[in-house]
């Protein structure tokens, strides 16, 4: 049955639950689970057997933690849940909880286990079936099982855990010490995989062609009538939303693309030809270019720049959107992470919102989250499926505020030119290095300043480049890229060449923390 808020509804899939200890590993088994095309779901520690048998999932993981389960604040689970009778697997501190609840032995250790360690196989297992009798698997983990509970079997050993593994297929309960999920463990994705599809019984189907029928499905059973609106402002998740609420109803979308003047080069043209020409959307494209610069004027502050931006943007599209009619539901691309970040993974999935993005209050929107169950290398791969260019698809991260947190001081249309001229040179040199999708971003920053050099026979006094570019994970810290002298040498004789009214490049080599990705 198609989930309420045009999600691909997790109902059609078999599912499994990872049950969240407070480990930065849960997001990535629940990844690991999806990757073996199995719908997971994180779910909190406090969820009981039977809000768990409601949700019926196939099977269970308990992830690690960093908890100890002697710890005053040790985190427990309702033991109905091991009572099930669904299959479990814990791992790592999930592993110490099911010794620990079902009455083994879990010994406090002082020295950790950390990294890899050799592990012997010293049974028959379901889990370790047909993998080598030694393995490397990676260990991060201070307390460890001594002695199993009562009919689970010893599998797997390693010199510091003589648990490594266990399992008591009669109950359909497995743990393991080490992290099956990361990839220092060689054969760790086998290994969910023998949970997944022998354990659990589990059915491969959370393919990226299903979650775009179901999503599609899930959309037509939520729109009856009227008409849908979508801001499209070219990134990658916006771009994959609104092509699937378009497959699923058609005409009844209509996307807003507010074109603020402060895209990159040929951003604007990119967006019209991908979703008016090639996907034949309903798209309402506003050249604001005039409005934004003019609200902009004389301003140099970053805050006060980011909050003209802002309510300008909402005042745009708010204009737009009352033109159309019959407006009933809004588009957003919230991703899963948003989700769990946000601790709503519980919450209703279908919400009435009052004044989104600035609509006006009359407005009574339902919000359609098509991703809101996807992580964004799901949303990048359903985007490739769905016929999405690949420079959409694959692109960086680019601020809502565009161009104008790249430029120091004022933003005038000269010196968006000028920056925007800059950057696209540093984009193709990085795409010509074959960089572009190892880096999160690169691009150029037009500072306040001026210099003095030399062109021809001439005195120039000009604006400087700053070429940024950036390693990260999730934006939250970031390491200055090493890019190679030849690529930056390359930038910088072209910019400087390329691009009248710069006449210096230099390159940014600040990590964050202390600084910020962006400028502003
Ligand atoms: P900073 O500069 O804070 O940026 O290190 C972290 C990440 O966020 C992006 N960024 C924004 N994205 N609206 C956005 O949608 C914004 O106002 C905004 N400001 C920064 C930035 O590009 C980087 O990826």
């Amino acid at each position: 049955m198609p989930g309420p808020a045009g999600q691909a509804s997790s109902g059609d899939f078999d599912k499994v639950l990872v049950v969240d200890f407070g480990a930065q590993y849960a997001q990535l088994i629940a990844r690991r689970v999806r990757e073996a095309h199995v719908f997971s779901e994180i779910v909190s520690r406090s969820i009981t057997a039977e809000e768990i048998r409601q949700l019926a999932p196939v099977g269970i993981i308990l992830s690690g933690g960093p908890a100890s389960v002697y710890a005053d604040d040790a985190y427990d689970i309702d033991p109905g849940i091991l009572a099930l009778g669904i299959p479990t697997l814990g791992i790592c501190y999930g592993h110490q909880v099911i010794a620990h609840t079902l009455g083994g032995n879990v010994a406090q250790n002082d020295v950790a286990e950390y990294g890899r360690a050799e592990m012997t196989v010293v049974a028959p297992s379901i889990i370790l079936r047909g993998l080598p009798d030694e393995q490397v698997v990676w260990m991060s983990h201070s307390d460890a099982v001594t002695e199993p509970p009562a009919g689970f079997a010893v599998t797997a050993a390693t010199p510091d855990s003589p648990v490594a593994a266990m399992e008591d297929p009669s109950r359909g309960i497995y743990g393991v010490q080490f992290h099956p999920e990361v990839g220092h463990t060689d054969r760790g994705q086998e290994m969910l995989k023998h949970f997944l599809y022998e354990a659990c019984g589990a059915r491969p189907l959370w393919t990226h062609a299903s979650i775009i029928e179901q999503s599609i499905d899930a959309v037509r059973a939520t729109v009856d009538g009227g008409s849908v609106i979508c801001g499209l402002s070219g990134g990658v998740d916006s771009s994959v939303a609104a092509a699937l609420v378009h497959k699923a109803i058609g005409d009844q979308l209509v996307c807003v693309f507010v074109d603020h003047g402060l895209l990159r080069k040929d951003e604007a043209v990119q967006v019209e030809q991908t979703f008016r020409s090639s996907f034949h959307m309903n798209l309402i494209h506003v050249n604001a270019e005039d409005r934004f610069l003019t609200a902009l004027a004389g301003v140099a502050d970053p805050e006060e720049k980011r909050k003209i931006i802002g309510e300008t943007f909402i005042r745009v599209f708010e204009e737009v959107a009352t033109e159309v009619t019959d407006v009933r539901f809004l588009v957003q691309g919230t991703l899963y992470p948003d989700v769990i970040e946000s601790g709503t993974a519980d919450a209703a999935k279908i919400k009435s919102h009052h004044n989104v993005g600035g609509l006006p209050e009359d407005m009574e929107l339902s919000l359609i989250e098509p991703l809101r169950d996807l992580f964004k290398d799901e949303v990048r791969a359903v985007g490739e499926e769905l016929g999405i260019p690949e420079e959409i698809v694959w692109r960086q991260p680019f601020p809502g505020p565009g161009l104008a947190v790249r430029i120091i001081g004022e933003v005038t249309k000269e010196r968006l030119d000028i920056l925007r001229a800059a950057d696209a040179i540093v984009l193709e040199e990085v795409i010509r290095a074959g960089l572009y999708n190892e880096l999160w971003q690169s691009f150029a920053v037009l500072p306040a300043i001026r210099s003095v050099g030399v062109q021809g026979d001439g005195r120039t006094y000009a604006y400087p480049i700053v070429i940024r570019a950036v390693t990260s994970e999730d934006a939250m810290t970031a390491d200055w890229a090493r890019l190679p002298y030849e690529v930056l040498e390359r930038i910088s004789s072209r910019v400087i060449n390329e691009v009248e009214g710069i006449n210096r490049v230099a390159y940014d080599i600040s990590s964050k923390p202390p600084s910020t990705i962006e400028w502003e």
